[in-house]
């Protein structure tokens, strides 16, 4: 056990944090997504705390966060079609599936052996202010034990690793509240979508003119490799697209509703997925057993929801 420190955001704090980070140690960091685990990124030692501190399996590869172009560039190779997502999205909730630079200075256990690199520019002032302190790419998975629901508070962080990490960065909650949405780009400019996340698929045909290919035509259905089906898990049962509760059952409202816990009042979905991980974990804390969600629309970063959703009620073993 080491006494896990709270830093604040202040240029002290910050600096506090690049030190441990650059003697190997662990320090959760603010995104606007969830709060992530960083650690050094070029640290074969490091990288390979953050599976322990997390128990995740070693064949689930991290994101590499870099703090700009020139960063990100020296670890992968960026088709035309990765500059154009990079140029309208970063700092941002995307991150980018890339061939890895011959030399890359990154831990081989970042990408767990595979020839492709996952690349994110996040847009939280800390984590781009710790970036630039710490000068070189942190990986970060998000900052919670393997298979749980991810870290949207500081509180979550400390409940869930508490103790087994150096220092959480308080940088308060975060805004987009769902993981980044991953893409990968292939060296021929080809799309696929690995992960549903903060930017819709129709934001970025809208920004791009990229399409990406419906789930359907992708002629097998390649996810990233840490897409476990039971994921996000809170302890009680999970039922999707409730619209009548069962009397034992308490529901996680969406849309207007007397319900003690509410994604969005309003049917906003951007709340809602601000929403989903705060509210999952207060159901956990408050003892909730049977979880009953209202259907949640399938449109832009609902898709996220959903998918967070649909992991969150898989059976687990
Ligand atoms: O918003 C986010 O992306 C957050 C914040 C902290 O940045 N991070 C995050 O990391 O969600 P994590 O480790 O929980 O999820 C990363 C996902 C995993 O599903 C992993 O399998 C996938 O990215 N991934 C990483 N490298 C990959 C690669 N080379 N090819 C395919 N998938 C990859
Ligand atoms: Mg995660």
């Amino acid at each position: 056990m080491v006494k896990t420190e709270i830093l604040g955001t202040d240029a002290t704090a910050l600096t506090r944090a690049a030190d441990l980070l650059r003697a190997g140690s662990l320090v959760a960091m603010p995104t606007e997504t969830v709060y992530g685990l960083a650690g050094d990124a070029g640290s074969d030692a490091a990288v390979a705390a953050i599976y322990a501190a997390k128990g995740r399996p070693s064949f689930n590869p991290l994101i590499a966060h870099v703090a700009d172009m020139e960063m990100a560039q020296r670890l992968a190779d960026f088709p035309p079609e990765a500059l154009a997502l990079a140029r309208a999205f970063w700092p941002g909730p995307l991150t980018l599936v890339l061939p890895l630079c011959a030399g890359a200075a990154v831990a081989p256990r970042v990408t767990a052996g595979l020839p492709t690199l996952a690349i994110r520019m996040p847009a939280h002032p800390a984590a781009r202010a710790l970036l630039r302190e710490f000068g070189g790419p942190l990986a970060a998975p998000s900052a919670n034990p393997s298979g749980r629901i991810s870290p949207t508070e500081p509180a979550h962080v400390i409940d869930g690793l508490g103790g087994r990490i150096a220092a959480v960065i308080d940088g308060g909650p975060c805004d987009v509240g769902v993981e980044s949405t991953i893409l990968s780009v292939a060296p021929d400019g080809a799309l696929r979508l690995l992960r549903p996340g903060g930017i819709g698929a129709e934001k970025i045909l809208e920004h791009t003119g990229l399409t990406l290919p419906a789930p359907e035509a992708q002629a097998e259905k390649i996810e990233a490799p840490g897409q476990m089906l039971s994921h996000y898990a809170p302890r009680g049962q999970v039922r999707l697209n409730v619209t009548d509760p069962r009397p034992d059952e308490v529901l996680l409202a969406f849309g207007p509703s007397d319900s003690r816990y509410s994604l969005s009042q309003t049917g906003d979905l951007a709340e809602a997925a601000a929403n989903l991980f705060r509210r999952l974990h207060e159901m956990d804390r408050d003892g909730i057993e049977r979880i009953a969600v209202a259907p949640v629309p399938e449109t832009g970063i609902g898709r996220a929801i959903n998918d967070r959703l649909r992991r969150a009620a898989a059976p687990r073993d």
